[in-house]
Formats: C-alpha cells, structure tokens, sequence
C-alpha cells in the first residue's frame, strides 16, 4: 500500500511533521535509524522560541511543557567584568523563551505519536531512495537485518545534517553555502544547580562560554574549544575552572559545581542546502540548514520548517492545489536565512577569533557595548533571539 508520506528520522523535526500531519487526517510512517531508547536520550538544544512552544502546545503537546519547563524573560550577556541583561518582554512586545531539553520534546512527540496508533519504526535505516522524480517515489530501507522498501506519495528527509536524504538531489540541482569555524563547543552536563537565574553568555579573551539549565538541580555548560580538542585534556576540574575564568566578575561568582553526567564536543558550522525540495523529495530541519549553536536556533528552525511544510502537504491532499508546496523551499529558506544571520552574528560577537587579533576583540567590545546600550540594538537581538514572527 502506498503510504501518504515517507519521513525519515525521528528527531525533533520528522517526529513534529508525523504528529501535525496525523491531527490533519494525513498518514506517514517514520523511518529511524536509532533505537528509540537512543533517540529519546540524546542531549542536545535546550532553547525553545515563543512561537516553538504556541505551535508544540496548539497542537496538544504542551502539558509536560508547561510543568518542568523553565520560561525564561531575559539574558544576561557578560564581558569585561560586567553584567548586561537583555529584557525579553520590553524589547518585543511581551514575548519570552523556554528552556525545556530537545530530548523532552521528542520523549512528548514519541508518546501522542503512539498513544494515536502511529507508526514509528525503530532501528530501520534508510539506505537510499527511488522514484523522487515520479508520484511514485519509495524508500530502501534495512530493519533488524531484512531489506525493505516503503512506497508513498511524498517523501520527507528529516534525517539531520549526516542524513541520506540530501544526497538524493542531482547535484547539479543542489547549491551548498557553508561555514566551518575553527573551534567548537565543549559542552557538559552536570547535576549542579545553576549559579544564575538566567543564560548567560560569556566573551573573555580566552574565548566563549555559556551557562543554561535544565532543571534547578542540573546545569548545561558549554565553553568554546579547539575543533580539534581532545577531551582527554579536559578533566573535569579544568572545565570547571575554565567556566569561571571566562566569566569572571569583580570580587568573584559562586559557580556552583557538581558531578558532570555527560561531556561532547559539538563542531560550530554555517551550512545551507538549496533548495529544500526536489521532485517529490523535501528537506526539513538540519538535512537542509545547520546553524552555529550560539543563536539557539536549530531545533527552532526544524519546527518553523515543518510548520511550513505541514501547511503545504495538507492544501495539497486536501485540495490537490500544489501552490504552497511549489512554493515550499522559498518560503522556508527566508526565514533559515534569517536564523543564519543571526547566530553568524552571536558568534562573531562572543567567539575567540584567533586571526582577527586585539584589533577585532576591541571592535567586539566596542559591539557589546553598543549592543547593551542601545535600546534599538537590544531591540534587535532580542526579537531575533525570541524567534522572527512567521511570514503568514
Ligand atoms: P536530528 O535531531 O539530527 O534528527 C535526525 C534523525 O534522523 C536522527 O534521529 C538520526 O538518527 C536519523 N537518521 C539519520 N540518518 C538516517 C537514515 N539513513 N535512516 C534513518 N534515520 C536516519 N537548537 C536550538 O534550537 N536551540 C538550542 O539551544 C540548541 N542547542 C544545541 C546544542 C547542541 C550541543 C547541539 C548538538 C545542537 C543544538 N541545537 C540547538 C540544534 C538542534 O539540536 C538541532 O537543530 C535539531 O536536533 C535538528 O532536528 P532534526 O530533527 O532536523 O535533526
Ligand atoms: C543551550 C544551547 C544553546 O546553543 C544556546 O544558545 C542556549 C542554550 C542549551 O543547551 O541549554
């Protein structure tokens, strides 16, 4: 049987687009390579746009959301010695943001996806696709050792950055704008509460560090670090020691410190694949886009895809009216741009960069200060930070 759409992956962005298609009455089937226990553990982003969360609770997934939680009005940006807050609500007319861990959303969007008989399949992974160009397009996929293949209507890659799904494009058809930056993010988590109320980035001559949360007994604590870091160089005292460094204040902080749970290193990339759709192939989420972390756009630009997307699937089984669709990657890639512009922007304003030398660190001071003095700058990186509104 031919199934309506074809997603691959189960992260933030296909698990989203299967449960928004299900409320409109559409069919899918998600194919993931991980197991479920894997994908429903992955740390990652922690930061979530007023206008994530208004589409994650209008469309029945706010309930845990709305308990555990963190809203968060404002951060603060610290630099020189000196503690800047960047109000959220009086900068963009009331709005905030979430913190509420990328593995919560997906543990919510794997249980409405159950609870409504949907099909997820685990430990299947997608080896390659046929038929893009037709209206019969199918994909080849491996589950527990047997080679199988889905046959659908429209096929959907939301199989991240290292996904298959991209690949399917001619390449001739595909232009890639991309960024790699010479350092990456170290980042830990650790059962420590946080030693503020509020995120705080950090810009110290010796480089970038942010402070999040998770919970108020667990803290997320990333510093910027060499690409190639090794992390057997950074016992944990060393990174907690570094924290403090790189955010030091007059007369000292209180960075409280506890056992670290969990330590990677994210590579910082810019990267951009257009277009996001070919034939009846469309991209979402970080197939298409990755974005350096400093923005804490990712996953939000994963759900502002799939709400597009979603919009244009259901005019077009509904109607047959293709118009949306067609109009599909144009109107995701404005908005991508956007977020790309920005977090290029946040991590040109907090990052160490080795090449530009005292003269570019003093133009980034000379930017923060702007930046915390200026009510249109605050203005701007606040509205930026709690998310564009959408085009429609
Ligand atoms: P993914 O989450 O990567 O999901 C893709 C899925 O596809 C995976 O489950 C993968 O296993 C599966 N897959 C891949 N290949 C195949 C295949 N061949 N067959 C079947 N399945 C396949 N974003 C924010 O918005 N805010 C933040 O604060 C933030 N912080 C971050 C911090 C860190 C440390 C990192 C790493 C990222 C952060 N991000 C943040 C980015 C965010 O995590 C990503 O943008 C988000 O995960 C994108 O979701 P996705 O569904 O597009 O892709
Ligand atoms: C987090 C991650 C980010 O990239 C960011 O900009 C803010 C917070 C986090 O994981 O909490």
């Amino acid at each position: 049987m031919r199934i309506q759409v074809g997603i691959i992956g189960a992260g933030p962005a296909g698990l989203l687009l299967s449960h928004v298609l299900n409320l409109e009455g559409i069919g899918s089937v998600v194919l993931e390579a991980r197991s479920r226990d894997y994908v429903e553990s992955r740390i990652r982003a922690g930061v979530l746009e007023q206008g994530t969360v208004d589409l994650l609770t209008q469309s029945g997934l706010g309930a845990r959301m709305a308990q555990i939680g963190l809203l968060h009005r404002g951060i603060e940006l610290r630099f020189r010695g000196e503690r800047h807050r960047i109000d959220f609500p009086s900068l963009t007319e009331g709005k905030s943001v979430m913190v509420y861990a990328q593995h919560e959303v997906v543990k919510d969007l794997i249980a409405a996806r159950l609870a409504a008989g949907g099909d997820l399949r685990f430990e299947a992974k997608v080896d390659g696709l046929d038929g893009i160009d037709t209206a019969a397009p199918s994909i080849r996929y491996t589950q527990h050792g047997a080679a199988k293949i889905l046959d659908c209507q429209v096929v959907v890659a939301c199989d991240g950055f290292h996904g298959i799904g991209r690949t399917a494009i001619p390449s001739e058809r595909l232009r890639v704008y991309e960024r790699v930056y010479p350092f990456g993010w170290l980042g830990i988590l650790a059962e420590a509460p946080p030693s503020s109320d509020e995120l705080i980035y950090a810009r110290h001559d010796e480089g970038f560090a942010l402070f999040s949360m998770r919970s108020p007994t667990v803290s997320r604590l990333y510093l910027q670090c060499p690409a190639d870091v090794d992390l057997g160089d950074w016992p944990d005292a060393r990174i907690w020691d570094e924290l403090e460094r790189r955010a030091e204040i007059p007369g000292g902080w209180p960075l409280a410190r506890g056992p670290v749970l969990q330590k990677g290193v994210t590579p910082v990339r810019s990267f951009v694949a257009e277009p996001m759709q070919h034939g009846r192939l469309f991209l979402a989420g970080d197939a298409a886009h990755i974005v350096p972390p400093t923005g804490a756009k990712g996953l939000n630009l994963a759900a502002a895809d799939v709400r597009t997307l979603s919009r244009a699937l259901v005019r077009w089984f509904r109607t047959g009216n293709e118009d949306l669709l067609e109009a599909y990657s144009a109107t995701a890639l404005r908005r991508v741009w956007q977020a790309e512009r920005f977090s290029w922007w946040m991590t040109s304003l907090l990052h160490r960069f080795d090449e530009t030398g005292p003269f570019g660190q003093r133009i980034q001071l000379a930017e923060l200060d702007y930046v915390t003095s200026s009510q249109a700058a605050m203005r701007t990186l606040a509205e930026n930070y709690v998310g564009l509104p959408f085009a429609d």
